[in-house]
């Protein structure tokens, strides 16, 4: 590896305050019940605000839900929703509905494979069975939503966008879990409504934000990454190094 002169890096230097706040951050599922102050709430907003993106075409709008009562209404309907798609979609419960529904589901996992991956899937089940929350007890939620006429890629530019939102909130000491799984009120027109959510904008994600309560779920294992670097010329191989070990 090259080895730069930099006047903020040197070789085998511990982690500085921003990669040790990328390297220890966790998604906190569980919140303590205290509102944030908007001051606090809208310095998190301003680290999205400053997010680079395509063209700068900056294609986000941001909706911050902090009024306890929408959030447990929109937590009531996130079960419902659920129910309804386990209804929809769970053939595992009878001999019966893995005869009839077995074929619609795999169709509908075909056409939305993301949605209906098995982790979104798990979730929903763990959700209508009361055995999860949707937006786990967060005091406030910041929902992202993106333009989509936006340059190239406008949900890339939302991820870096919620990113640096998240970023910063840790380092201002506050707790944050993307959800996701916010996308299902999204099929209630009550909540696109509510929202005013209508072309050109669509809900991307939503983070929940608040200050952590006891300690986060533990650790999720990342994979090691077999990286090709290409350092010779153009008819050298590229060496492989495993990132991570
Ligand atoms: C775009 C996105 C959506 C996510 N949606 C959910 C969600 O709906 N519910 C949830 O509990 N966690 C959600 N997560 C959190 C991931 O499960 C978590 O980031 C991952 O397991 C790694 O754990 P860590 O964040 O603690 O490092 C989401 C994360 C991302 C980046």
């Amino acid at each position: 590896m090259a080895s730069g002169k930099s006047e903020k890096w040197t070789p085998g230097m511990g982690w500085n305050p921003v990669e040790k706040v990328i390297m220890q951050r966790r998604s906190i599922r569980s919140f303590r019940n205290e509102p944030l102050p908007d001051a606090l709430i809208q310095r998190v907003l301003e680290a999205g605000r400053f997010a680079p993106s395509a063209g700068n075409s900056q294609p986000w709008k941001f909706i911050v839900v902090n009024s306890p009562i929408i959030i447990s209404e929109m937590e009531r309907d996130a079960v419902r929703a659920s129910k309804f798609f386990m209804r929809m979609h769970d053939y595992s419960r009878t001999e019966k509905r893995r005869h009839y529904l077995k074929p619609y589901t795999k169709l509908m996992i075909r056409l939305q494979p993301n949605d209906l991956h098995p982790v979104p899937f798990g979730l929903m089940q763990q959700i209508a069975r009361d055995n999860a929350r949707a937006f786990y007890g967060a005091p406030t939620l910041i929902l992202l939503l993106e333009d989509v006429r936006g340059v190239a890629n406008p949900s890339t530019d939302i991820g870096i966008c919620g990113q640096n939102m998240v970023i910063a909130a840790h380092s201002l000491g506050l707790g944050t879990c993307w959800i996701g799984m916010v996308k299902i009120l999204t099929y209630m027109s009550k909540w696109r409504k509510f929202f005013g959510i209508k072309y050109p904008y669509k809900l991307n994600n939503c983070i929940a934000l608040g200050w952590p309560k006891g300690k986060f779920d533990g650790e999720v294992p990342r994979e090691v990454q077999l990286v090709t670097w290409f350092d010779g010329g153009m008819h050298d191989p590229p060496k492989i190094v495993r990132q991570g070990e």
